[in-house]
């Protein structure tokens, strides 16, 4: 299946509306990065997050930017102002934060870097909405609240859409992007620690193909 063009500099939406999934990669191995890039395009998933929890996350960032081009690499985990720099820098096209402050906020708009920030109440909602974000991540989502929570939240805020994220499996993961107000899902399951390892990077096809294939609501 080919793949749409994408603008070198995506919005926020064009990150959540790509794909039904984006993956959460927490990567240990800068050899691994290329590869497993291209095992998940090859399967039709091309939003990558990278979390920057692992030293070796930015040249991960660095190296899948310069050498899958047709990948859209991004940065996850981004909790600083200088996380947001140091990730533009590296070639990150979009972030994703775990929370919300203003000063991440500001940072990631005047670095052009498109943002999905962590929200888990309300008040965050009106917080990032304030700094003109409506594509926001819903983390964690299954702790607090899954599905239930969005149901509620589309009364209120039906001018948001969400990226529920956190405790999300290919098994629960229809019963998310059936809702209204849901563009995709984020996980860490395509991306298997253990398959990682190995070196498995046809079983990463596998899991991209199977979550490119799910429907969306
Ligand atoms: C994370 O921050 O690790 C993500 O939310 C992924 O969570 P998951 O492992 O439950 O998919």
């Amino acid at each position: 299946m080919a793949l749409k063009e994408i603008a070198q500099r995506p919005t926020p939406m064009q990150v959540m509306q790509d794909a039904p999934v984006i993956p959460v990669i927490v990567l240990q191995d800068r050899a691994h990065a290329v590869p497993m890039a291209r095992a998940l395009l090859a399967g039709g998933i091309r939003m990558l997050e990278i979390t920057l929890r692992t030293p070796v996350a930015l040249a991960c960032i660095e190296a899948i930017a310069k050498e899958v081009p047709e990948a859209v690499v991004g940065a996850g985990t981004l909790r600083s102002a200088a996380d947001a720099q140091a990730a533009a820098m590296a070639g990150a096209r979009f972030a994703v934060s775990p929370g919300y402050t203003h000063a991440v906020g500001k940072a990631c708009r005047d670095l052009g870097l498109a943002l999905l920030p962590g929200v888990a109440t309300g008040s965050e909602i009106m917080m990032a909405q304030e700094d003109g974000y409506t594509a926001l991540k819903f983390f964690p989502a299954v702790p607090a609240g899954g599905a239930g929570m969005l149901k509620a939240w589309h009364g209120p805020f039906n001018d948001v859409k969400f990226c529920p994220t956190g405790g999300i499996t290919a098994a629960n993961a229809r019963e998310f992007l059936a809702l209204p107000n849901v563009a995709c899902v984020g996980g860490s399951w395509l991306t298997p620690a253990d398959a990682l390892a190995a070196q498995d990077f046809t079983r990463i096809t596998r899991l991209a193909q199977e979550a490119a294939g799910l429907p969306r609501g």
